[in-house]
């Protein structure tokens, strides 16, 4: 299980997050909608250690990681992959390198075996053996996502946290990658946190879903209440209405 306790993380006087309370229990896929820029993806970094909470903790497990020290903490980051915002795969790299990235440092022992692993893999997000050898830049969005997610689960992570999946991907793809979710959950047995602000994706893919509004969670429920909840900001949310209590900045004169 993964807590966020009255988390707090500021940015010089960035004020991102002011008491961010989340729990994910096992098994469970719970997904963080809200607007751009309110923290999502540090909330992320926060539950994996990328970065510390100024006050607050965060539990993995039962361990607090949010004082640990680098070498404890890296025992706890064996056991996450992150599909990275814009999935982030190195682009000097082949698909392969890209995918046993992480393995060699995590898992060095599945090493042995690193050309079964790479198909392994890549047949489970979908993906032609062939596509091994290819480079980023060879890769259209859809495939770099697949790769994206084949590297997040290969060293065998108990916690998948996705960072925006499905975002620039056009529909059909974007519910292949929200199947590829559901059926890496079912077949791996993880506990997933998944940002975005795809409602679609949101609804066919959580156990869960909480927002984030002004630093704190300020709604948890399932896709169902999150359909038909009376909560204003939740609601305009989920229209996307540009009327209603989320005020976004819009530059004068425009
Ligand atoms: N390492 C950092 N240093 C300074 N500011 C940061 C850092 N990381 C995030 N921020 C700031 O924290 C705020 C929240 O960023 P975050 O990336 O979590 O937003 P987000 O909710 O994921 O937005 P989006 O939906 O656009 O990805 C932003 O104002 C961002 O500029
Ligand atoms: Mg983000």
């Amino acid at each position: 299980m993964i807590q966020l306790q009255d988390a707090y993380k500021s940015f010089g006087s960035n004020h991102v997050l002011r008491g961010v309370d989340l729990e994910v229990p096992d098994g469970q896929t719970l997904t963080i909608i809200g607007g751009s820029g309110t923290g999502k993806s540090v909330s992320l970094k926060l539950m994996v250690g990328l970065l510390r909470p100024d006050q607050g903790r965060v539990y993995v497990d039962g361990v607090e990681i949010s004082r640990l020290k680098e070498d404890k903490l890296f025992e706890v980051q064996k056991k996450f992959g992150f599909l990275f915002q814009g999935a982030a795969l190195f682009d000097s790299l082949t698909v392969a390198e890209n995918i046993l990235f992480g393995v060699k440092h995590l898992r060095p022992s599945l090493m042995r075996q690193a050309d079964v692993l790479v198909k392994k893999k890549l047949s489970l997000v979908g993906l032609k053996p062939e596509v091994a050898r290819l480079k980023p830049a060879e890769l259209s969005g859809g495939m770099k996502k697949r790769v994206g997610l084949a590297r997040a689960i290969a060293h065998e992570p108990k916690y998948i946290l996705y960072d925006e999946p499905t975002t620039g991907l056009d529909p059909i793809m974007a519910d292949v990658i929200n199947d590829l979710i559901l059926e890496v959950q079912s077949k791996l047995n993880v506990t997933s946190i998944v940002v975005t602000h795809d409602m679609t994706s949101a609804y066919k893919v959580s156990s869960r879903i909480a927002m984030l509004y002004d630093g704190r969670i300020v709604f948890v429920g399932s896709p169902e209440e999150t359909q038909t909840t009376d909560n204003p900001l939740v609601k305009q949310f989920v229209t996307g209405s540009s009327q209603g209590p989320i005020q976004m900045p819009v530059r004068s004169g425009v």
